[in-house]
């Protein structure tokens, strides 16, 4: 379903954008700072985007905060990243009647810190009744993790009796990942000129759009998003099929 930006140029607004918000670190090493100095800018720039993408009317805006390879990072920038998406939280829960926003997390949070599980679970459930923008922050998500948890899921499932092999379908697979209920992404994002998936979204992409910018996240803009829009407006979405 496509919707109408409300202001400025006219373009019909994808459903589900998802971003890998990358470039953090060079940004930062860029300007003589450390990295941690980078995420904290990067933080920043997701909070400008969501409020931006809920005025457009963007239904699902999915951010890779956190990876399941992330943790090779050295204990201080792991720190740091793991306070920042803290504190975000804490304000996130502090402004929820002002924002709307709904918030959902991807992700085995069971490796997060007692405190940050608590404040995720809390986060998700007290915006649970809001329905602006749905935000789905990947924090400790992999996608072949998030596939092979969802296959072991079945086969307790077909052990326990309760299912049977030849019943699964794609559409009944999709249901036990973390993506559950979210339509795919229309338009993947990924800024900073890397042109890799890096374990994001591989089972929900199998038809998004993918669109590539040199830009480094912490220097992404409404503009930029806009930019990225109108590219996916003007591609032409086949789904194997062929334009009639
Ligand atoms: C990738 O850039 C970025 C990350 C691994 C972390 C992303 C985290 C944030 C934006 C902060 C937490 C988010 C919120 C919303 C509180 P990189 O470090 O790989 O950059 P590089 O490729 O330039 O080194």
């Amino acid at each position: 379903m496509l919707f109408r930006k409300k202001q400025t140029t006219e373009f019909a607004v994808p459903t589900h954008i998802a971003i890998v918000m990358d470039g953090n670190g060079r940004w930062a090493k860029k300007r003589g700072l450390p990295r941690t100095a980078g995420h904290a800018a990067g933080a920043e720039t997701f909070r400008r985007i969501a409020n931006y993408a809920k005025s457009i009317g963007l239904k699902y805006l999915t951010v890779y905060a956190f990876s399941t390879e992330n943790w090779k990072r050295s204990p201080e920038e792991v720190q740091a990243i793991m306070d920042l998406l803290e504190k975000y939280l804490r304000e996130l829960i502090r402004d929820m009647e002002k924002n709307r926003v709904r918030f959902c997390f991807f992700g085995d949070l069971t490796r997060l810190s007692p405190e940050l599980q608590a404040e995720a679970r809390e986060t998700a459930e007290k915006s649970k009744i809001y329905d602006g923008v749905q935000v789905n922050f990947c924090i400790n998500y992999g996608a072949r993790d998030e596939i092979v948890r969802a296959a072991s899921a079945f086969a307790a499932r077909c052990a326990r009796g309760e299912a049977k092999p030849e019943e699964l379908t794609e559409a009944a697979f999709g249901q036990l990942l973390y993506s559950a209920d979210v339509p795919d992404p229309d338009l993947i994002i990924r800024p900073s000129g890397e042109l890799r998936t890096s374990n994001f979204l591989l089972w929900q992409s199998a038809y998004s759009e993918y669109y590539f910018t040199d830009t480094l996240w912490p220097d992404f803009t409404e503009a930029d998003l806009d930019e990225a829009i109108r590219a996916y407006n003007g591609r032409s979405r086949r789904y194997g099929g062929v334009t009639t």
